[in-house]
């Protein structure tokens, strides 16, 4: 069996707990033969910085590029608050997707029929609700430039963020999202504005011209100040959403608002195909570090879980280990495992790690 060689970036607070567990996870599957890896680890974050000085050292940077994968906790949290914003926990993060060029987020927002209660909408809006939102990950507003606050004459400042976006990076995102589209129900909305930006101009035509290669796959184009409307109204009629960076960190927010618990929610993060096939990708929870609960065992490890689902998935094709793995969440989900952030009032949730076990236990009598 080809072994994986894995890069393990548990990160800060509740991240190297939400990683333990998915090292359990990858204990089970070499045992029960489904999947092999190279483990390797490094720090990234808060505890880059107390152990080196910066968030992510050349060396970590380099283990990244040479990894197949990499797997990352959270980081960040409060005892780092005051360190420059050049180094702070945050830009080890940034620093990995812009330099492995990980230009596509993948995000996927699931409502499980266990914890629909537990959303924000009525249960009948969201049950079966299965969207995937396709983020522009290192373009647009966050990284254009000019970037700059300056001071005027009279003394007061002015802030300037630029939206870039070339028809290069639209296309790309664009066949992802098209791509992703053909192994689901064959939908895609695009959400931009292009009635008041210029770059909302350009990334309609352009995604417009992408799908002419997509016969077999829907486009609808939809303004995403609607479309976070629909989201709240009517979120299933959404399958494959495809959107730029900015309106993709608040969408995916909202959607992630509509599965019941952030604990729940994974990503990936993937560059372009190179010659042999292959592409870089870093997958990670869609949460934070979590201090406020860090060191207590309430950290529900199941979107870290799900990111090595993803990781099976979507990097080396095991597509079979990965339905495996998701359905052994939804049977513990089902059984009525939870963690302290999916529990109902009055009920005795479990901890992070007895959650990892219960998982592994469904795996084991699946596989
Ligand atoms: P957060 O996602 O860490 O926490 C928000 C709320 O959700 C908290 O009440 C937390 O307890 C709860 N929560 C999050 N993940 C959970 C899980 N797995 N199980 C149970 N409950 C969970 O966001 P917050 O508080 O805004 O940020 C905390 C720190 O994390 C900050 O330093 C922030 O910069 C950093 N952060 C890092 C990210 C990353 O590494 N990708 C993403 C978002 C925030
Ligand atoms: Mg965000």
């Amino acid at each position: 069996m080809t072994s994986y060689k894995l890069l393990l970036l548990p990160g800060d607070g509740i991240g190297p707990e939400v990683m333990a567990e998915v090292e359990k996870v990858i204990g089970a599957l070499d045992a029960l033969g489904l999947a092999r890896f190279e483990i390797e680890r490094d720090l990234v974050g808060g505890s880059a910085i107390d152990a080196h000085g910066k968030p992510l050292t050349d060396e970590a940077l380099a283990r990244a590029d040479a990894a197949d994968a990499i797997l990352l906790g959270a980081v960040g949290g409060p005892k780092w608050a005051d360190v420059a914003y050049e180094i702070r926990p945050e830009a080890g993060l940034l620093r990995l997707r812009k330099d492995l060029g990980l230009f596509a987020n993948l995000r996927p927002a699931i409502c499980y029929p266990a914890l629909a209660d537990g959303s924000a909408l009525k249960r009948e809006l969201v049950e079966g609700l299965d969207i995937m939102i396709v983020r522009e990950l290192t373009g647009g507003v966050y990284f254009g430039e000019p970037k700059e606050i300056t001071t005027l004459p009279d003394g007061s400042k002015r802030a300037v963020d630029t939206q870039v976006y070339t028809t290069a990076e639209i296309e790309r995102i664009a066949h992802v999202a098209f791509d992703l589209a053909r192994k689901r129900s064959g939908r895609v909305a695009s959400a931009e504005k292009h009635n008041v930006m210029k770059s909302g101009v350009l990334w309609k035509e352009v995604v417009t011209k992408v799908h002419a290669d997509y016969s077999d796959v829907t486009l609808e184009h939809v303004l995403a100040d609607n479309c976070a409307m629909q989201l709240v109204r009517r979120p299933k009629q959404y399958d494959v959403l495809v959107t730029d960076n900015l309106f993709g960190d608040v969408l995916s927010d909202v959607a992630a608002m509509l599965t019941g618990s952030l604990g729940m929610l994974p990503s990936a993060s993937l560059g372009a195909v190179d010659a042999k096939g292959s592409r870089k990708a870093l997958y990670e929870p869609v949460h934070g570090s979590a201090p406020d609960i860090a060191g207590k065992g309430y950290a529900n490890p199941i979107a870290m879980i799900g990111s090595l689902a993803m990781c099976l998935r979507y990097s080396f094709g095991l597509g079979e280990a990965a339905d495996l793995l998701d359905s052994a969440v939804t049977r513990t989900l089902a059984s009525g495992a939870r963690t302290r952030d999916i529990a109902a009032e009055g009920t005795t949730p479990i901890s992070t790690s007895e959650m990892g076990d219960a998982i592994i236990r469904e795996l084991k009598h699946a596989a």
